[in-house]
C-alpha cells in the first residue's frame, strides 16, 4: 500500500499538480487553536482543502470586523488545467488559499481601486491581513511579517486553479523577483512546472488565472485581456498595469452570483440575467467549465454544445487516464507486495 501512495503521489507530480512537499505544507502550528487547516486528497479530481480561515498568528482589530471560522472547503483542481492561454479575471473574494488555510484575495478594494498601496490602501494588522464583514480574514498583498519568511524557494498557499504560489526569494535569480520578472498571470514555469509568485509590487499575487477553477466564482469568467503595460507603476493601477485581469475591467459579468447552471440553458424563458454568457462560450476554442457545466446539466443543450463530447469536461479525460495508470500500477505493484 506504501508504494501504491509512492507511485500515486509521483504521478500526480508528473501532471504538474501540488506536490507531495507542497501538499505536506499544509499545516498550522497549533499555537492559534482556531487555525486550522487540512486536504483530503482522496477524490480523483481534486484536493479538498478544510480550513477555519483563522491566521495561524495573531490577528487585530483594524476594522469592524472580526476573524471568524469560515468552516471552508474549498476544491483544488488536482490536475490544472492550462486553458489554451485564456485569462481568467481574479473576481473580488477568495483567489487562492494559503498553506495556513487563510483567504488570499486580489489587489483591490471594494471601489476596485488599489487595496494595498496609495491612497487607496487599506489598514493591514500587523500581519498583513484584515477580515471583512463576514469574518473572512485575509492577505491583498505579500504577508511577509507572519507567514512569509523569505526563505529560497518558499511555498505559500494555492491558487484556485491548482497552481502554487511561491515567495519571490528564489534559487535561480540573484535578487527577489518583481512583478516585471513574471507574466501576464503573475507566474512562470519553473523546470516544467507551472507557478505563481507573490511580490512586494503590484498585483502582489495572481495577475490572471492561467487555468481553470471548479469553485463557482461570482463574475468570474476566462475571455479577459490583460491591459497593455503602460508605466511600472502603481498610481496607474487603472490601467491595471499589464498585471491584473479583472472582472469588471472589460464589462465582464461582474458581481452576483453565477445561477445554477441548469437555469441557464438558452430555451429556459425564465433564464436569469446573470447566466454565463452563451455567445463567450460559442467563441471560445477551449471552452471554460462553466460552458461544460451548460452542456451537460440542462436537457436542451444549446448550439455550441454540439461540437462538444457529451458527458465529457475539461479534465474529465486526464484524469481517467491516470485513474486507469493507477488501477495498473496498484495492480502491478499487488503481485510485487
Ligand atoms: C466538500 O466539498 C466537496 C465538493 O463540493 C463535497 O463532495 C464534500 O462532501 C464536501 N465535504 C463536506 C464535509 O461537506
Ligand atoms: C533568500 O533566502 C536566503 C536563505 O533563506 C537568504 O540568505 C537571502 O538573504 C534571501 N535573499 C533575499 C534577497 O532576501
Ligand atoms: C493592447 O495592444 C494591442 C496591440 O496594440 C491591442 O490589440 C489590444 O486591444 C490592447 N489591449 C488593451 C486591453 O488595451
Amino acid at each position: 500500500m506504501l508504494l501504491f501512495s509512492i507511485i500515486n503521489l509521483g504521478i500526480y507530480g508528473f501532471v504538474d499538480s501540488l506536490t507531495v512537499t507542497e501538499l505536506s505544507k499544509f499545516t498550522t502550528t497549533g499555537n492559534f487553536p482556531q487555525s486550522s487547516v487540512r486536504v483530503d486528497t482522496t477524490p480523483s479530481d481534486r484536493h479538498l482543502i478544510y480550513a477555519s480561515g483563522i491566521p495561524d498568528h495573531p490577528w487585530e482589530k483594524v476594522n469592524p470586523n472580526d476573524a471568524t471560522d469560515q468552516n471552508y472547503n474549498i476544491s483544488i483542481p488536482k490536475i490544472p488545467h492550462y486553458n489554451n492561454g485564456a485569462h481568467g479575471c481574479v473576481p473580488m473574494g477568495m483567489i487562492g488559499i494559503t498553506r495556513t488555510g487563510v483567504a488570499i484575495f486580489n489587489p483591490l478594494n471594494v471601489d476596485l481601486e488599489n487595496a494595498v498601496e496609495g491612497q487607496t490602501q487599506e489598514t493591514f494588522d500587523s500581519c498583513d491581513g484584515h477580515p471583512t464583514n463576514t469574518g473572512s480574514y485575509h492577505y491583498h498583498k505579500i504577508p511577509d511579517s507572519c507567514l512569509y519568511k523569505g526563505e529560497v524557494d518558499e511555498f505559500i498557499g494555492v491558487a484556485l486553479d491548482g497552481f502554487p504560489i511561491y515567495g519571490p526569494n528564489v534559487s535561480d535569480v540573484n535578487s527577489l523577483l518583481t512583478s516585471t520578472d513574471l507574466d501576464e498571470y503573475h507566474g512562470r514555469e519553473v523546470n516544467g512546472a507551472y507557478r505563481y509568485y507573490a511580490t512586494e509590487t503590484w498585483p502582489y499575487f495572481l495577475g490572471c488565472f492561467k487555468g481553470v477553477v471548479l469553485e463557482i466564482l461570482p463574475g468570474l469568467h476566462y475571455n479577459c485581456e490583460p491591459a497593455n503595460k503602460t508605466s511600472a507603476s502603481w498610481e496607474d493601477w487603472k490601467e491595471w498595469n499589464g498585471y491584473l485581469c479583472n472582472c469588471l475591467q472589460q464589462g465582464g459579468q461582474g458581481g452576483g452570483n453565477i445561477p445554477d447552471p441548469s437555469q441557464c440553458g438558452q430555451n429556459n424563458l425564465n433564464r436569469p440575467a446573470n447566466c454565463p454568457n452563451v455567445q463567450e462560450c460559442m467563441n471560445n476554442n477551449n471552452p471554460p467549465m462553466f460552458c461544460y457545466d451548460i452542456c451537460q446539466q440542462q436537457g436542451n443543450r444549446p448550439q455550441f454544445c454540439q461540437t462538444l463530447p457529451v458527458n465529457d469536461n475539461n479534465h474529465a479525460c486526464s484524469v481517467a487516464a491516470i485513474n486507469i495508470i493507477t488501477v495498473l500500477l496498484t495492480f502491478i505493484a499487488m503481485i510485487f507486495i
